[in-house]
């Protein structure tokens, strides 16, 4: 560190302000999210959705500390090795991938001594022994008839070189990484081992040596800011960024409102950060708790049945009286338990009763299990069979719904108290167990267990007697002792739901006596426990999977994930919803997720970590860089749904959450989109910005939906004093079915640092020709980058969308280095209420700068003339039929580019509309309504172009085609030339060859025309 010279970066611009390679980042945060439950921290909490993917961070953070040199180039590939995003790396990360076949590396590769590396099966004294001996690859084994392997004394160096060698017959990045573990599942030691003299040569001006990222990082810190450097996140939620920026080697704060945000981050750091020394022993902590939990259920002996096999889940459901017959009628959507072994659950009648017993049958007839679908909840009511009569009656009737005079919904249901924990006996809605699914006692103790399905037995019901039993003696005692919650379910917009369609008004009523008296033992196992701190974060996991809102999977749902004949949990929507039926996970079946704590293979060392639960504006630290990723217009509402389990964690947080507020604060959560959101923004925005040195950096990220959250989101950044250095466009997500569109989103990148002391007044008309100088210098730099990388590496950087996002920052740095536009602060801006459709001058200067980059972004292939002299919707075909032969089908591209060319309906030219199939139309698929006088692109010079082509692909004769453009174009001769330009466009771009040939046709027809008339 001698050499070093502290804050000798102190004002040198960060990497991330000039380059980033957006488009690999996309593919390696997408690769991240599709891991599911294999992402590092899902383990954690897997209802906490939407934690960013670690790799963004990890490149956000590098692209931060970084410092630019004056080669842009050379930055750039420096950065891509410590991402592992370089030849090497991918090298690395293929060969411990290992799915490329020896064969196909066959195939691929040029190799003149194959045998130094591969082995065959061809024995000495066969007679094509020698002849193989002496071939070299590329060889097609299938061909030849022959097996071939790795040999086993291959060193890994040599094993190294031919995973180089194949991957580089492969051109794209994303064909490349494919083949590749992703970065963070590889030994890190050993995966950046080649890149640290590359790196240390790079950075020798500024005495920088290191061996590992965390050095790097340290070091960077030091030349930045004197010290290691300081990352803070305000809005923590689920950990993504604190744990990476920590996994690098950062200090680290990490704040947020929320507690359980507070506590999934706490445990990202200290759990699956942890040392594998530290990590036994999390494990161990864990194990045992998990085992006090067995002996004492065993001790009740309340999940065994008399023969010894234990169960794996029960099936509960609701019951209500049917107001036509006076039965009481089992409600579910459907009687089916499972698919896969035919079981069902079958309703008879009980006259002397009037309700139904409830038979378990297994192995049953197709036309049974068609039956047993039926249930007896369909479309909002109660639906069943008696004596040969249907009756149907609304749940909202059974509920008794009414309305209030002001319009206000309100029904019968009686409000449970808070000393409820099942239905009274003359409550409208009653619950019932109606099924068990057990494990057999021979297989209790192996990996491979086998299942049945029972009705609920005497036997069973007895039990259940018995816990009710026990639950009714001590209940009180174990809500006053934070057992078992004893708070009640505030209002709201998703907290309504439990009261409004069960009457359930306090946390514990959505769980059934069973459940509660396992989470009691739970709760004070752990309690007891030496190290209560790495177990409490489970109970949060264990209450999502065993509550009465769990719904019974019969088959792989889509929608809810996992296998059959299993349990679903509350959070696989963003929800609260009541099932009609429910499944509750036995011990023995949650058990083992205890005896696992998904320690990562690359620990946290030792840095400085504080937690805080505190609103961000309250932030009282000063951060060299904040990485933050804040809740905004339709987000989750965490500030509700996690009450689910605050209600369970906030009477006996054990040390350090002890000193936190367990509290949901719902009035200090920054939500929705209104003036509020903005108010809240602007403060807490303030708030860092203050708690920031003036080199300080800040990357925010937010989903890209429309065009007025980027409007806000700048005005809400400008008022806090804060200037938009770069933006970033990162495809990260795809939005699950659940909710509508099924839309590919991506996240935004925005670069801020402080804005300069003092005023600085403008006008718009002032601002704009500047921004179009920004946006120009700008975008032909990255364009010369371009250039130079495709030249090396044969693949651009940048493409289109990331030069148009780049347009947009240069825009809107010009602009937020203003204190007052127009007259007006920027703070009353930001906070002055919108109105409906109202333009803001950010909207403006950001469609100046979509304008000032479609502008150069002329697509490859088509004169500069016809590009600026054609419509929105023209560019918008003409721009993504060029994205497509490079082979784009992302629906977010097509998205972003409709609204940067202002097409008033891309969807009419889609072909298809699929997140990551998406594609124009073709020539051919338009039909005759796309291409009327009142469509946006039949009435384009490339809608005339269209029927022209259609007309030919039909055999009209040409010069018929012709004199029907002339007629339709009163200009036509003007803009002949135009017309040409689009159709050798088409001609050397669209997909089909036949519509390739005709457009050849097309264009040496209007060539040849001399005159008007011909
Ligand atoms: C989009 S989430 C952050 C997700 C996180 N980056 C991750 O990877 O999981 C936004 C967070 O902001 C928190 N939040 C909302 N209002 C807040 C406020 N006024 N102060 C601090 N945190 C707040 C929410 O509790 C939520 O955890």
């Amino acid at each position: 560190m001698a050499d070093l010279t502290p804050n000798a970066l102190h004002d040198t611009p960060a990497l991330i302000e000039a380059v980033f390679p957006a488009q690999k980042v996309s593919f390696e945060a997408q690769r991240e999210r599709k891991a599911g439950p294999a992402q590092t921290l899902t383990g954690l909490g897997s209802y906490w959705k939407g934690r960013k993917p670690l790799i963004l961070v990890r490149a956000v953070l590098l692209g931060c500390l970084l410092p630019q040199t004056d080669n842009s180039e050379k930055d750039l590939e420096i950065f891509e090795k410590l991402m592992a995003f370089d030849d090497e790396g991918l090298a690395r990360r293929a060969l411990i991938q290992n799915t490329l076949k020896p064969k196909e590396i066959a195939a691929r590769i040029n190799l003149d001594t194959p045998w130094n590396f591969f082995s065959h099966n061809i024995k000495k004294d066969d007679p094509v022994f020698y002849d193989i001996e002496a071939q070299t690859f590329p060889m097609n084994c299938a061909e030849k008839g022959i097996n071939i392997r790795w040999r086993r004394d291959i060193s890994e160096q040599d094993k190294l070189l031919i995973y180089h060698k194949t991957l580089n017959t492969i051109s794209s990045y994303t064909e490349k990484a494919s083949h590749c573990k992703r970065p963070e599942e590889v030994d890190q030691t050993w995966l950046y081992k080649p890149v640290w003299p590359a790196v240390n040569s790079h950075y020798a001006h500024l005495g920088l040596e290191a061996s590992s990222h965390q050095e790097l990082i340290e070091k960077l810190g030091i030349l930045r800011f004197g010290h290691r450097p300081q990352v803070g996140d305000t809005f923590c939620g689920g950990g993504s960024i604190p744990f990476e920026a920590a996994r690098l080697g950062c200090d680290v704060y990490a704040s947020d409102l929320n507690p359980i945000a507070c506590m999934l981050t706490w445990s990202a750091i200290n759990i699956i950060g942890a040392d594998p020394e530290q990590g036994a022993e999390i494990e161990k902590s864990q194990r045992e708790v998990a085992e006090i939990v067995d002996k004492e259920i065993i001790r009740l002996g309340i999940e065994h049945d008399k023969y010894g096999n234990r169960a794996k889940a029960y099936l509960y459901c609701l019951e209500a009286r049917c107001p036509e017959t006076g039965w009481m009628v089992p409600m579910a959507p459907s009687w089916v338990i499972s698919k896969g072994r035919s079981v069902i659950a079958k309703l008879i009648p009980d006259y002397n009763h009037k309700r139904f017993d409830i038979k378990v049958l297994s192995g049953v007839s197709a036309t049974e299990m068609i039956a047993a679908e039926q249930g007896t909840v369909k479309d909002g009511a109660l639906v069943y069979e008696l004596n040969g009569k249907t009756h149907f009656t609304p749940i909202k009737t059974l509920r008794g719904d009414y309305r209030d005079l002001s319009g206000n919904t309100y029904n019968q249901l009686r409000h449970w108290e808070k000393n409820d924990f099942k239905p009274r006996q003359d409550d409208i809605f009653q619950e019932r167990l109606y099924a068990v699914q057990w494990i057999t006692r021979e297989t209790l103790d192996q990996g491979r267990k086998e299942y049945f399905f029972t009705e609920a037995t005497p036997n069973v019901i007895e039990k259940e007697n018995a816990i009710n039993e026990i639950v009714k003696l001590n209940l009180n005692k174990w809500q006053v002792e934070g057992l078992v919650p004893d708070m009640a379910i505030e209002p709201g917009a998703k907290t309504d739901e439990p009261i409004r369609t069960r009457g359930w008004t306090h946390w514990h009523h959505l769980f059934t006596p069973r459940q509660l008296l396992l989470l009691a033992i739970l709760q004070k196992a752990i309690s007891r426990s030496d190290h209560p701190e790495f177990t409490f974060y489970k109970i949060a996991n264990t209450v999502n999977w065993i509550c009465k809102l769990c719904l019974w999977a019969t088959s792989p749902a889509r929608a809810t994930g996992g296998p059959g004949d299993n349990s679903v949990h509350v959070f696989y929507n963003q929800a609260l919803n009541t099932p009609m039926n429910y499944a509750s996970r036995s011990w023995i079946d949650y058990m083992s997720v205890y005896n696992k704590s998904g320690i990562s293979n690359s620990p946290v060392s030792q840095i400085n970590f504080k937690i805080k639960t505190i609103n961000a504006q309250n932030i009282d630290e000063d951060i060299d860089v904040y990485i933050t990723d804040p809740p905004y217009a339709d987000a989750v509402h965490y500030h509700e749904i996690t009450e689910f389990f605050i209600a369970w964690l906030r009477k006996n947080p054990p040390p350090p959450f002890d000193k936190w507020t367990w509290d949901s604060r719902r009035a200090l959560a920054i939500k929705g989109s209104g003036d509020d959101f903005r108010r809240g923004m602007v403060d807490a925005y303030s708030a860092m910005a203050n708690h920031m040195p003036d080199n300080g950096i800040q990357c925010v990220m937010f989903t890209h939906q429309d065009t007025a959250v980027w409007s806000d989101m700048v005005g809400i950044f400008w008022a806090a004093g804060l200037q938009v250095m770069g933006a970033w466009y990162i495809a990260t997500e795809t939005t699950s079915e659940l909710k509508k569109g099924g839309y590919v989103q991506g996240t935004v990148i925005l670069v801020l640092r402080k804005r300069s002391e003092g005023e600085k007044s403008g006008f718009k008309q002032r601002i704009l020709p500047a921004v179009r100088n920004e946006v120009k210098t700008q975008i032909e730099q990255m364009m010369h980058l371009n250039e130079e990388v495709e030249i090396k590496m044969g693949e651009p950087v940048f493409n289109d969308s990331d030069l148009q996002m780049a347009g947009y920052a240069a825009a809107l740095k010009v602009l937020t280095a203003y204190t007052h536009v127009g007259g007006e602060d920027v703070t009353s801006f930001a906070l002055r209420p919108r109105q409906r459709g109202e333009t803001t001058v950010v909207d403006e200067i950001v469609q100046q700068a979509a304008e000032a980059a479609n502008s150069l972004l002329v697509p490859e292939g088509l004169g500069a003339d016809t590009w600026h002299s054609v419509s929105g919707i023209q560019r918008f075909y003409l721009r993504m039929m060029d994205m497509e032969t490079t082979g784009a089908s992302k629906l977010d591209n097509y998205q972003n580019f409709a609204k940067a060319f202002r097409v008033t309906d891309y969807t009419k030219v889609m072909g298809n509309m699929t997140a990551n199939k998406a594609r124009l139309k073709r020539i051919s698929e338009f039909s005759s309504r796309d291409l009327t006088d009142i469509t946006e692109f039949g009435n384009s010079w490339l809608g005339r172009v269209t029927i022209g082509l259609q007309q030919l692909l039909s055999e009209t004769e040409p010069q018929i085609v012709i004199s029907q453009l002339q007629a339709d174009l009163p200009e036509f001769m003007e803009i002949r030339p135009v017309l040409i330009d689009l159709l050798e466009f088409i001609q050397n771009k669209a997909p089909e060859t036949e519509v390739r040939e005709v457009a050849e046709i097309l264009a040496n027809r209007l060539r040849n025309l001399r005159a008007l008339g011909q």
